[in-house]
């Protein structure tokens, strides 16, 4: 049964550990799962994502920032997530539509509406089935990033504060819509936090191929 799951969080929440070790899991149990990241997932949105994450020298504004992250979803979208979904697969993405919500919005301060219409024309109003808030404070997720050795990119550079506005978002949208986000405290046993993690997965695949099931017997 096709289903999109997002995985969501400050930098530095163990995001990608969380997707292997998920799934790893969800493959165990017949699954057949897609793991895939944004920005990239497709040679250009790693292209694209380059050039974002480069702390060097070049300038980018907000908006050129939220149109490269639009730029790079859009292509991920047609190339990677939809042929998987029509496939019946599950996708595991690090990161979509609520990162650009939640850092060129609350982050860089740029309008809600603006953003909501890009991301419709970017995803053609592909929406996530189920999102996973990795929770972790913005200052414990930045020393986790700083003390794990790989370099700081241009994002995690950015101000403590712009990480707390980041972080804030991602937990008020959460709270706000529970029938789509799961908030998980990122800071667990990461084996119990995975199992955790493939049980909501599982426990959703079931309800909607039952929900198909349904509606397919009402036809
Ligand atoms: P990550 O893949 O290691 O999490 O790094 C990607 C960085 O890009 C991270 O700081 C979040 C940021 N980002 C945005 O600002 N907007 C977006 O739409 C996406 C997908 C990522």
């Amino acid at each position: 049964m096709s289903l999109l799951v997002t995985f969501e969080g400050p930098d530095g929440a163990g995001k990608s550990t969380q997707i292997q070790l998920v799934a790893r899991r969800l493959e165990a149990n017949g699954l057949s799962v897609v793991k895939t990241r944004e920005p990239g997932g497709t040679p250009l949105g790693e292209r694209v994502r380059a050039v974002l994450l480069d702390p060097g020298d070049c300038a980018i504004v907000p908006r050129a920032e939220a149109l490269l992250m639009a730029a790079a979803r859009a292509q991920h979208v047609a190339d990677v997530i939809m042929p998987a979904l029509s496939d019946g697969r599950v996708v595991l993405c690090d990161r979509f539509s609520d990162s650009t919500l939640a850092y060129q919005g609350a982050g860089r301060g740029l309008p809600t509406e603006n953003l909501n219409m890009l991301q419709a024309f970017a995803t053609d109003g592909l929406q996530p089935d189920l999102t996973i808030l990795l929770d972790i404070s913005a200052e414990n997720g930045l020393e986790r990033r700083r003390s794990s050795g790989t370099p700081m990119n241009r994002l995690d550079q950015d101000s403590l504060a712009f990480h707390e506005r980041v972080r804030e978002w991602y937990v008020q949208e959460a709270k706000a819509h529970p029938e789509r986000w799961v908030l998980l405290e990122a800071g667990r046993a990461q084996d119990d936090l995975a199992d955790e993690i493939c049980q909501v997965i599982l426990d959703r695949s079931g309800q909607a191929a039952a929900r198909a099931d349904a509606n397919r017997k009402s036809e």
